[in-house]
């Protein structure tokens, strides 16, 4: 519908420069620069080169996205940016540069919450979202249960990591395998041939006594020391590495843990809708456990495809598309770059 607002959504916290544009719900242009690249021989991202590419992909990624979208800046009619949470000088870039197209074009701009974009991009792909739904964001930088009542006005937190997050381990396992960066991935599909029953690597958080304290929490820095310490028995006792079986393991470990307490969040708070999102979220194993164990208990999961759950432009859009249908007022011209961005604010107030 042509009444419905132009967005466009600027997204740079991590090592994606990504500019999105949406009418509505309906998706025009994604264009992304990435400088993974860039990283992968430091085994993870180095906040300074992330912030000088960010600083050369951004006027030509915008100029793909209009392009993409057939329109010109005149045309759009609000602008999002990331204000947080991510790497502050990374975060930076992005929201300077909003600033600088909102001021020009005289737009009105909003400061939004990367978490909170990475639940609005299903909207995109399944139309609105209901609620109340759990969302769980598993990303390199976030693993989080949440209780989502109201989009527009914030978020409860159920649960989170207490130590790596999920994108985090697999990186992390990936780069003592040998396997690269980002092992996300290349472990999903180095698993494919291997044994997920092979070696029984431990569920963090699972056990009874955590239940009281830690129901909804997660924890994998004990997976990824286990696993560390499986590979170099192995290779003590000169035995060769059966890196598939390991990625195997180590995957359905991973999410084996996520599902369950997805799952019993959904339970016990009486919703039938589940969004998974952020990188994780692209793991083909998690997505089949996730609709087989959801599908028991008459639960719904909404899962982007793999493209929209990476960092993007497209879910910052969607997140200030959802702001402005709601008549949410924008943020002022001198919003910051929050990089401890709670999830309870959804977008910087006005
Ligand atoms: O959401 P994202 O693009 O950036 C952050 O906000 O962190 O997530 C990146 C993370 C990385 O840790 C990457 O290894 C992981 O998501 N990832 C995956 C897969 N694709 C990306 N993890 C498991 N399986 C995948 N297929
Ligand atoms: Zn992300």
């Amino acid at each position: 519908m042509r009444d419905e607002p132009l967005v466009l959504g600027i997204e740079t916290s991590c090592d994606e420069t990504g500019i999105g544009i949406v009418r509505g719900h309906t998706l025009l242009a994604d264009a992304l620069a990435s400088s993974v690249d860039q990283h992968a021989r430091f085994g993870g991202v180095v906040p300074e080169v992330a912030s000088r590419a960010h600083l050369e992909a951004m006027v030509p990624t915008m100029q793909r996205a209009l392009d993409e979208a057939g329109v010109t800046l005149a045309d759009i009619d609000a602008i999002a940016v990331t204000s947080g949470p991510g790497l502050a000088g990374a975060l930076l870039v992005g929201v300077a540069a909003a600033k600088g197209y909102a001021l020009a074009a005289e737009k009105p701009i909003y400061g939004v919450n990367h978490l909170a974009a990475h639940v609005a991009v299903d909207t995109l792909e399944h139309g609105p979202l209901p609620e109340p739904a759990i969302a769980m964001l598993v990303s390199g930088g976030h693993s989080s249960l949440l209780l989502v009542d109201d989009l527009t006005a914030g978020v409860t937190p159920l649960g989170a990591t207490i130590d790596d997050a999920a994108g985090e381990a697999f990186d992390k396992v990936a780069r003592l395998l040998g396997l690269g960066f980002p092992g996300g991935p290349i472990i999903d599909r180095t698993a494919v041939s291997g044994d997920s029953r092979k070696i029984a690597f431990p569920r963090g958080l699972t056990a009874p006594k955590d239940q009281a304290a830690h129901r909804f929490d997660f924890s994998f820095s004990g997976l990824k020391t286990a696993v560390a310490r499986w590979v170099e028995a192995r290779e003590r006792a000169g035995e060769p590495v059966p890196v598939a079986d390991v990625s195997a393991s180590f995957q359905e470990a991973v999410c084996d843990v996520l599902t369950a307490k997805a799952i019993d969040a959904c339970l016990t708070n009486g919703v039938k809708t589940l969004v998974i999102g952020g990188g994780v979220a692209a793991n083909s194993r998690l997505r089949v456990l996730a609709e087989q164990r959801a599908a028991k208990h008459g639960i719904l999961v909404r899962v982007p495809r793999p493209g929209l759950c990476t960092d993007n432009g497209a879910m910052v859009a969607a997140l200030g598309s959802h702001l402005v249908a709601a008549g949410v007022a924008p943020s002022r011209l001198d919003l910051p770059a929050d990089s401890a961005m709670s999830l309870t604010e959804v977008s910087v107030a006005g």
